[in-house]
């Protein structure tokens, strides 16, 4: 798109001639699965409580909001203390707008020219383009080939390429799947020893962890969170966008120890966090169950939608499923032209995302409604693709 619209006269950076605004599309598609929002809006009860907190919010608009977002920090520390057992002091934590603005500051305060930052492929398809902003060079390490984490790997690009930061993301995002907890302290551990490229001795990289789903774990499973205590060297992402059914309010928070925390405080804007969106983000902790409600409900929609499509067939094999802890799967694993998978489930009215490797795609849970909709499209979209395929050989 900038290739056809932007003027060549105008200075865009070298390094960004050419590249296009990320984003999945936004289409008016009756069934939207693509984008990994939560089906369920907010109820009445909580659309009657943010018009209160935001009236009360816009009388004082004339005045900047509180830059330390004090009360919304602590709505924050006794969310993470009842969802995740983790105890946390307001200087532990920090909010932005989506947890995509935290990962940007990690990345301005953390990364830079010169530094290297690690993730582990496949993951969440923002990681380079926040690197790219930040002129921090974006490297992967490779998952194991049922997407579990490669401990092992992991170590050794760290080892070989020294960078500032460590990004691992749990559940990931295409594949759902989790972090497990011994994986992560054996990075932590590397990690508070292990040197940074350029920085001087005794300088070690950073752990980010994005947490974006972490709520739709099974139960019983840790976060991250519970670590900050342990690890100074530990960041956890975490937003109110996904399990929270909040993505419109573009709220995202960081568990971190307080030193992280200070050097996002060097490079936020002033004022990030505008008055109407720390009122919403507190109307919406005030009805917390409620907000999470639907998250066993997606789980087991999730369970089931999996059990269903392993029992679907594309070119005579089973289509796979990636395992996943997420409100989305990862599926199809030989699809030969997701492409054309795409276009005949958007004819039948249905959105989901060609992402991840070769021959899988996303699909994010829905409604009850929403998901016989899928069922049906995805069965009959196979079947076209496949018949035309067939008919080319
Ligand atoms: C892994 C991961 N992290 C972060 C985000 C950003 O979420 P938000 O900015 O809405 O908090 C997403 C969104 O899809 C995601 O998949």
């Amino acid at each position: 798109m900038s290739e056809g619209t932007i003027p060549a006269s105008l200075p865009l950076r070298n390094d960004l001639i050419g590249e296009e605004p990320y984003g999945a599309p936004q289409l008016d598609v009756p069934v939207c699965l693509n984008v990994n929002e939560n089906p369920y809006p907010p109820s009445h009860a909580v659309v009657r409580s943010i018009e209160k907190r935001v009236r009360e919010a816009a009388a004082d608009l004339n005045r900047y909001p509180d830059r330390e977002h004090k009360e919304l920090r602590q709505a924050f520390v006794d969310y993470l203390a009842k969802e995740s057992q983790a105890e946390l002091t307001t200087d532990e934590v920090w909010g932005a707008n989506g947890s995509n603005e935290i990962m940007l500051q990690l990345f301005q305060a953390f990364g830079g020219p010169g530094r290297n930052a690690l993730g582990c492929d496949p993951t969440y398809s923002m990681y380079p383009e926040y690197a790219r902003d930040t002129f921090t060079t974006w490297n992967t390490a490779p998952r194991r080939a049922d997407f579990t984490l490669d401990v092992d790997a992991t170590i050794a690009a760290i080892d070989a390429l020294e960078p500032s930061m460590v990004v691992l993301t749990s559940p990931n995002n295409p594949t759902g799947t989790p972090l497990p907890m011994p994986d992560l302290e054996r990075i932590l551990d590397h990690c508070q020893n292990a040197r940074v490229a350029g920085a001087a001795d005794g300088v070690h990289p950073i752990v980010v962890v994005d947490e974006a789903y972490i709520e739709f774990r099974d139960p019983g499973m840790p976060s991250a969170t519970t670590l900050v205590g342990t690890y100074a060297n530990l960041a956890v992402s975490r937003t109110m966008s996904k399990a929270f059914a909040f993505a419109g309010a573009r709220v995202g928070y960081i568990a971190a120890n307080k030193g992280i925390i200070d050097c996002l405080r060097i490079v936020r804007m002033p004022y990030h966090l505008s008055a109407v969106t720390q009122a919403a983000a507190l109307a919406g902790f005030d009805h917390t169950d409620e907000q999470l409600s639907q998250v066993g409900h997606l789980r087991a929609t999730r369970e089931a939608t999996a059990a269903w499509l392993k029992e679907q067939t594309y070119a005579g094999k089973p289509v796979e499923v990636a395992p996943s802890q997420s409100n989305f799967l990862m599926f199809g694993g030989h699809f030969d032209d997701r492409g054309a998978i795409f276009d005949e489930m958007l004819k039948r009215g249905v959105l989901i995302r060609v992402v991840g490797p070769e021959g899988w795609m996303r699909v994010c849970m829905g409604t009850d409604e929403e998901m016989k909709v899928f069922r049906k499209a995805l069965v009959e979209s196979m079947r076209v693709v496949e018949t035309r395929a067939a008919a080319r050989q």
